[in-house]
């Protein structure tokens, strides 16, 4: 999507493929700028301390992570090496192992040799096929924005203050599941970009997402330079507004989908899944295959990534002068527990946007629609 006007990518390459960049995402909204990875040191040092993140991105990092370790040393040791060191950065987004249990397939049979250029051109692959798959999840979402445009159109929608809305779609959306969490599109945002590039009037409720405020720092600073109306609320506030009418479907990402269909994803998540439920509000996830870990079946034995707790108790920010200040909100000392994952059950979720299109959350839907686990080839 575009930065300022022109094209970027979340992940890219320069000099014939072989230099990897990424968008230091730890420095918006207020500075945009992209810095290179040149080892797997650097790629798992960009994901654990979230240079990068989200889990589609996570994938694609690794990916190239990999790649990179073999440019400098292709024998089994460094391949061993560098596949248990992404491994160990994030633990719930599943992306990760799925990206280097396809890499460590494709690589460990080949000879040395040959890995460097084969570990480049999966990456490569990789990437397409993400940019590919989210624009298919925009397809299908888009399907489902306009049905819901014409139920409200025709006030078959359900009653409340949403009748006579200047927006065709008002969506509610958390944490960022945009395109900077993937390579391009997004995979909840893919069906808004494409519904405002057609036209529609779509309004997004963005969630700030604290503790780490991927919705205030990120999704509204992607959205803003894509010229998607949108508007910034607490997280406190999505019951308020669901309750009032004006949401008319919410839309999130996942990190972790259950091979029945139930969904890890940020932290606050599932109390918005509840909420959604008790007004009767449409909850979508945005699920790429890749996102499907077929070993689990039950939400519970996803692991949630706990993080530092100051993420809690302090906030950063930009003051008046511009000047990049971290600043602590609560008492000296204060204990705090960072969980920064939930599972939102699938009996709470309207349907899984997938690229093959809308699934129901659950195991023989998923099953019908799926075969057998996807692997990037
Ligand atoms: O901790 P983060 O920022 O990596 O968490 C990201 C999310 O929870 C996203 O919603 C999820 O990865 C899906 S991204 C398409």
């Amino acid at each position: 999507m575009k930065v300022g006007g022109v094209p970027y990518r979340a992940i890219f390459t320069e000099r014939g493929g072989t230099e990897v960049r990424v968008i230091d995402q730890t420095l918006l909204p207020h500075r945009f700028e992209t810095i290179r990875l040149e080892t797997a040191a650097d790629a798992a040092r960009a994901i654990r301390d979230m240079v990068v993140r989200g889990a589609p991105l996570i994938g694609a990092t690794a990916a190239y992570g990999v790649a990179l370790a073999m440019r400098t040393d292709p024998s089994d040791a460094s391949l061993k090496q560098s596949l248990a060191l992404l491994a160990s950065t994030r633990p719930t987004a599943v992306n990760l192992r799925w990206a280097l249990d396809a890499a460590d397939a494709l690589l460990r049979p080949l000879p040395p040799g040959g890995r460097a250029d084969a570990a480049y051109d999966f990456a490569a692959r990789l990437c397409e096929e993400d940019v590919s798959r989210n624009h298919s999840i925009g397809r299908h979402g888009l399907e489902v924005f306009q049905e819901i445009a014409r139920a409200n159109e025709s006030g078959t929608s359900r009653p409340g203050p949403r009748a006579g809305s200047k927006n065709d779609i008002n969506v509610m959306t958390h944490c960022n599941a945009g395109w900077l969490a993937t390579v391009d599109w997004g995979t909840a945002t893919a069906p808004v970009y494409l519904a405002h590039d057609e036209g529609m009037r779509i309004h997004v409720w963005v969630r700030e997402t604290r503790p780490r405020f991927q919705g205030a720092g990120l999704t509204a600073w992607e959205l803003g330079q894509h010229g998607i109306p949108h508007t910034l609320v607490s997280d406190s506030a999505a019951g308020h507004l669901l309750s009032r009418g004006k949401v008319d479907l919410v839309i999130v990402g996942t990190d972790r989908t259950t091979a029945a269909g139930d969904v890890a994803n940020k932290v606050g998540t599932y109390p918005l899944a509840l909420a959604a439920r008790d007004n009767g509000v449409p909850f979508y996830v945005a699920a790429p295959s890749p996102s499907i870990d077929w070993s689990i079946e039950d939400g519970a034995n996803i692991p949630i990534e706990k993080r530092d707790p100051e993420e809690i108790t302090r906030v950063r920010g930009v003051d008046e002068d511009g000047v990049e200040r971290s600043v602590r909100v609560t008492p000296h000392g204060t204990r705090a527990a960072n969980y920064a994952f939930d599972v939102t059950p699938r009996r709470l979720v309207t349907g899984l946007l997938t690229e093959r299109g809308v699934c129901a959350a659950d195991q023989t839907a998923l099953r019908t629609m799926f075969g057998r686990p996807q692997m990037p080839t």
